[in-house]
């Protein structure tokens, strides 16, 4: 994509970077709070989730590890089989001894986070919770509620921050809306 067309796509800054900085260390004091003295495994789900994950966790006072996946759930139509398609598995064999907290960059239909919530219990970690920077729930198809969502957005396609539109813009400091009608 040359860089004309690339900014031409960029329809108008959704979230700024500012308001994003400010909303991770709010909720990163409230982790820190939480998982203070318990054996904490930060997992986050590429490829959309690692600016979040990198900033988050930095934002976390408290001593974890970070562990990634790839994943998507199966399905057909608009039916989850509740089976997910690892492509990357997570490096850690053994989540029994921690507390695990899910950083996603965005729940949609919420079909990857169900299904790989239902994964990650099969597993018996201590506990079990998902943060995510967005939920669209407008779009969601099967039942599935983040713990926490630092933004909820109407259903439009958005960009940047971690999320991209043919793997582009993923590099964007802040979430932009795409622009669809060029
Ligand atoms: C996006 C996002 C979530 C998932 C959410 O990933 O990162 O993992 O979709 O959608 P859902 O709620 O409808 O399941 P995507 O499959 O686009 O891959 P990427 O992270 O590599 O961009």
């Amino acid at each position: 994509m040359d860089t004309a067309t690339f900014n031409k796509r960029i329809k108008r800054v959704v979230i700024t970077e500012e308001e994003i900085r400010a909303k991770i260390k709010e909720v990163g004091k409230q982790l820190s709070k939480e998982y203070d003295g318990k054996p904490l495994l930060v997992v986050s789900i590429l490829k959309g989730a690692f600016v979040f994950m990198a900033d988050m966790t930095r934002e976390l006072s408290v001593p974890h590890e970070i562990d990634f996946m790839i994943a998507s759930s199966y399905y057909e139509g608009t039916v989850s089989s509740g089976v997910v398609n690892i492509k990357l598995d997570l490096a850690h064999t053994d989540i029994s001894n921690f507390h695990v907290l899910i950083l996603e960059d965005i729940v949609d239909t919420g079909r990857t986070l169900k299904d790989v919530v239902h994964l990650l219990k099969g597993r018996k970690p201590l506990s079990i919770k998902v943060v995510t920077l967005l939920d669209k729930p407008d779009r969601r198809l099967v039942e599935f509620n983040p713990d926490i969502s630092l933004f909820t957005i109407p259903d439009y396609f958005v960009i940047g921050y971690g999320l991209d539109c043919g793997e582009f813009f993923r590099n964007l400091p802040y979430i932009a809306e795409y622009n669809t009608e060029i």
